[in-house]
């Protein structure tokens, strides 16, 4: 892991004006800075295509590269509204987010499918950032832990150890998400430990080289003190990465 990375997740926002807005400023903002980050954006997958050619035509695209929110587990098929890792690919992604907790809430998204989708992305030639964390309920009674280990253990079983090696591990715990209610460093830091323990456990060469992100209301006055604990080797963001300037100064914090 030679460098961090700060992720911006759009969700479901974003035009094709926005983009054009947002890579100008975003050009500008990189380019004063060259900071040591790697910037990677997660818009709808429809705009994938859009994004990529406008980052090109400002010479952004080594600094920032791109990645779907969702994907199914075929390739191809009868599957009405749905996009393959395949296609994700063949229109601009390297990554993919898997198992994002609005996926898990709002399209009942299990640890199995999760899984599965895991290993969808690496057969498409995608880096999966897997989304672990716990909702609210389940940290105050006491099973943050147990939950965020059982999402891992899902996929390590389905996909073998190995195949954490190619992606990323976000910790986004739910209640933190969109809420403003940020984990302080010291919770974040510990669950990120917790994370990086249970991947030394499977192999130490592992736990060093697969990047631990942690989201949940990161904006530019928190990220100095995320990133300072040593487990968290940068930011997946939401609404601040809406804002070109603000998901540079959260890179600022890391670099
Ligand atoms: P917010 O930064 O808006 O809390 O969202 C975090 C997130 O869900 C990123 O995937």
């Amino acid at each position: 892991m030679d460098r961090g990375i700060v992720a911006g997740n759009w969700k479901m926002h974003g035009s094709r004006q926005f983009i054009v807005d947002y890579v100008d400023t975003l050009g500008a903002a990189v380019q004063d800075q060259s900071l040591p980050v790697g910037f990677v954006l997660f818009p709808p997958a429809g705009y994938l295509e859009f994004l990529a050619r406008s980052l090109d035509e400002r010479d952004l695209s080594s600094a920032v590269s791109l990645g779907a929110q969702n994907l199914h587990p075929e390739s191809e098929g009868a599957y009405t509204g749905e996009m393959s890792g395949e296609m994700l690919k063949d229109l601009g992604a390297l990554w993919v987010l898997i198992g994002h907790s609005e996926r898990r809430e709002y399209a009942a998204e299990t640890n199995e499918l999760v899984a599965e989708k895991f290993s969808a992305a690496l057969r498409a030639g995608l880096k999966p950032l897997l989304c672990i964390g716990e909702t609210e309920v389940e940290r105050e009674s006491g099973s943050a832990a147990e939950i965020v280990t059982a999402q891992l253990d899902s996929v390590v079983s389905y996909c073998g150890t190995d195949a954490l090696s190619q992606g990323a591990i976000a910790y986004e715990p739910v209640w933190a998400i969109g809420t403003g209610k940020t984990a302080t460093p010291a919770m974040a830091g510990e669950m990120h430990g917790l994370i990086r323990d249970e991947l030394r456990q499977r192999s130490a060469e592992l736990a060093e080289q697969v990047p631990l992100l942690y989201g949940g209301s990161v904006k530019s006055d928190n990220a100095t003190a995320l990133f300072a604990e040593t487990d968290i080797d940068g930011g997946l963001v939401g609404g601040a990465s809406l804002t070109a300037v603000d998901l540079v100064a959260i890179a600022r914090c890391l670099a």
